[in-house]
């Protein structure tokens, strides 16, 4: 693996400064270390204007190839996936590579049996078990292209995503189990379906020995069908720039959008940026706490650990049951080499006191990672010290479901690392800060809008069934430039610390939303008139939502009325989205043009009330003073 590894600072240097001057020549050897079909004919041909990005061009192959086959001579025995049940009662399950190999291509067969073709879309609604992980896998080699619904999320968002992309199959389970809780999974695809004309198909996995409803001709069960096929299913040659997958993301206006990902450039980049951040060695067992729901779990649960052949452990409960000594337990458990989580769960957990993690070794840790939003200095510290032991490098990686895989992180132990920052971008990218009015800041210990001046293998291609939208969002601001929505630091050494996003999108607790979804699925509510939602600092998830409401009347209930919300968020979007807090409101602060001045209701809710700026070119001044008057602290 010589291309692809870069070990030391110097090695880095040399790879960043190749990666500028030629950076055909640098992608191509990377490539060249996985197994294609066909090799390409040019390496690459782009624009931003359209935008049109091509990676590896005529190049044939399949991720799971390159995930599976590849690996069984030298690794056939060795554990792929070590599954952590929710209940520490309950058994882990360890699948190796020929295992899971034999599954996979039997489940390609199922796909196959049941009508799906290379092209067709197949959504995923799963909880966090083995079968999950095989599903996905099972749609690449055939070529049908998955839609992974993260099943936190409700049956309307189920449905709205279906429809966008037209799936022809569902792929699902009888329900799910997080920490004391269990819930039904099956019962959302039902209520969804209701409203989604092109799925012909369902398919059950029992995990919990349920009896969900099933309807004839439309159900079937995944073990009864997995003993209909055999264990032969040849990988389908992908165009590298076939469509992998496609995931779901809110923006600052309207309905999720479908990044759409391509297969030979992820392929590419994930095994790349996988073996390079966290220096992996040969054994390591490496844990990522994301869902594969989120695109963290599909690029560093799912393909990159395969793509490389470490074996990666998924966890289907969650971090504070039945104690908040659970993500502790399992390292020591599983003897977890390189452990890869969220701030906000960091925050909760150092919340909980710090006995259950002095109460753990953590002796087998040797990288830690942290991933979805700016890790705060105080969680960072606590890290470092207590899980860390102050001896394991922390990846602070900054990237996006648009970008694939990380972009900017140190290089475990071998690039500069500070507290709270992201660091150097990876070789091969280049980020640049922008001013107001678009120009490229050159010096360092700056701060501007994070864009990217060139494409990279594992970048979005398109937003599903819509360019213009993809081009709008990303490419349109800053003409000739990827905008990633986030504003960023440069300090004098060039390390870069992401501040937050700059656009009408919130990160709660990892996920984002846009408040334009928030607020459409509270204006759902019966008594509704109007809102406005903004983010405010939150403790725990980083960004807590904070609804501005107008009702048709004054609330006699507003206990009653705040219930009411909650249940439409939960309907229309899930319970992931519910704001934390609801003010009820006479008016909102709107020019005279009728735009809402958020600038005013996110200093409200940051609780900066003395520096609310000019607000006497508002329609209504007055409004402003009653919200403050009344304020939910
Ligand atoms: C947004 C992307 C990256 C996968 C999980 C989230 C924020 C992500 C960091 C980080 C500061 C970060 C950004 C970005 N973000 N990682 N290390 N430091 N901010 O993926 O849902 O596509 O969200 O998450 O604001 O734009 P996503």
């Amino acid at each position: 693996m010589s291309a692809i590894s870069i070990n030391t600072p110097e090695e880095y240097q040399k790879a960043y400064k190749k990666s500028i001057e030629q950076p055909e020549q640098f992608w191509e050897e990377i490539a060249s270390e996985l197994l294609w079909q066909k090799r390409w004919d040019k390496v690459l041909e782009w624009n931003f204007a359209e935008p049109s990005v091509k990676w590896f061009i005529g190049g044939r192959m399949n991720i799971t190839e390159n995930c599976l086959d590849r690996h069984l001579s030298q690794r056939g025995n060795q554990t792929a996936i070590i599954w952590e049940p929710n209940d520490p009662r309950d058994k882990a399950r360890k699948i190796t590579y020929s295992e899971l190999y034999s599954q996979v291509c039997h489940f390609s067969n199922v796909l196959l049996r049941n009508g799906v073709r290379k092209g067709d879309r197949v959504c995923i609604y799963m909880p966090m078990i083995p079968e999950l992980t095989i599903a996905v896998l099972a749609c690449a080699r055939i070529g049908a292209i998955h839609s992974v619904v993260f099943a936190g999320f409700s049956a309307q968002s189920v449905a709205d995503r279906i429809n966008d992309s037209q799936c022809s199959l569902v792929i699902t389970a009888d329900g799910l189990r997080r920490g004391a809780r269990q819930s039904g999974v099956k019962t959302v695809v039902d209520e969804a379906l209701k409203q989604c004309q092109s799925v012909h198909r369902v398919i059950v996995f029992n995990h919990l020995g349920w009896e969900p409803n099933m309807v004839s001709g439309r159900d079937v069960w995944w073990h009864t069908e997995m003993q209909q096929v055999d264990g032969d299913c040849k990988a389908e040659a992908m165009d590298a720039e076939d469509m992998l997958f496609i995931l779901y993301t809110s923006g600052s206006t309207g309905k999720p959008k479908g990044v759409v990902h391509t297969c030979g450039g992820y392929t590419v980049y994930m095994e790349y940026t996988f073996r390079n951040v966290f220096q992996l060695r040969e054994k390591d067992v490496f844990w990522c706490t994301a869902d594969v729901g989120w695109v963290t779990g599909h690029s560093y649960l799912v393909y990159g650990p395969l793509l490389a052949g470490t074996t990666t452990v998924m966890f289907e409960g969650i971090p504070t049951w039945p104690d908040a000594g659970r993500f502790w337990q399992v390292i020591d458990k599983h003897q977890v080499n390189i452990f890869y989580t969220a701030p906000t769960a960091i925050r909760s957990l150092m919340a909980a006191g710090v006995d259950h993690v002095l109460s753990a070794s953590l002796s087998s840790l040797r990288v830690l990672g942290s991933v979805g939003e700016p890790i705060n200095e105080e969680a960072w510290h606590w890290y470092n010290l207590h899980v860390g032991k102050e001896r394991c490098p922390i990846v602070d990686t900054w990237w996006q479901t648009e970008t694939g895989g990380i972009m900017i992180s140190s290089l475990a132990g071998v690039t500069a690392s500070k507290p709270s920052h992201a660091g150097n971008p990876l070789p091969g990218i280049q980020p640049v800060l922008l001013n107001n009015q678009g120009e490229v800041i050159e010096e360092n210990g700056v701060e501007g809008y994070l864009a990217i001046r060139f494409p990279w293998p594992s970048m979005i291609r398109t937003t599903y069934g819509d360019h213009e939208r993809c081009r709008v969002n990303y490419f349109d601001t800053y003409k000739g430039y990827y905008f990633t929505g986030d504003g960023a630091k440069r300090d004098e050494h060039g390390l870069y610390r992401i501040i937050g996003r700059v656009d009408d999108v919130i990160n709660v607790s990892g996920h984002r939303f846009g408040t334009a979804e928030i607020e459409n699925a509270i204006n759902q509510s019966k008594h509704v008139v109007e809102s406005a939602v903004v983010g405010y600092p939150h403790d725990i998830k980083g960004q807590g939502i904070y609804a501005f409401v107008i009702c048709e009347v004054t609330p006699d209930n507003p206990e009653l009325l705040r219930e009411e919300i909650y249940e439409s968020v939960s309907r229309e979007i899930g319970r992931i989205a519910k704001p934390d807090k609801i003010q009820f409101v006479s008016g909102l602060p709107k020019t005279r043009s009728g735009k809402i001045m958020r600038r005013i209701l996110r200093k409200v809710a940051e609780g900066e009330l003395s520096n609310l700026g000019d607000t006497s070119t508002l329609l209504d001044p007055l409004v402003v003073d009653q919200i403050v008057a009344e304020r939910i602290l």
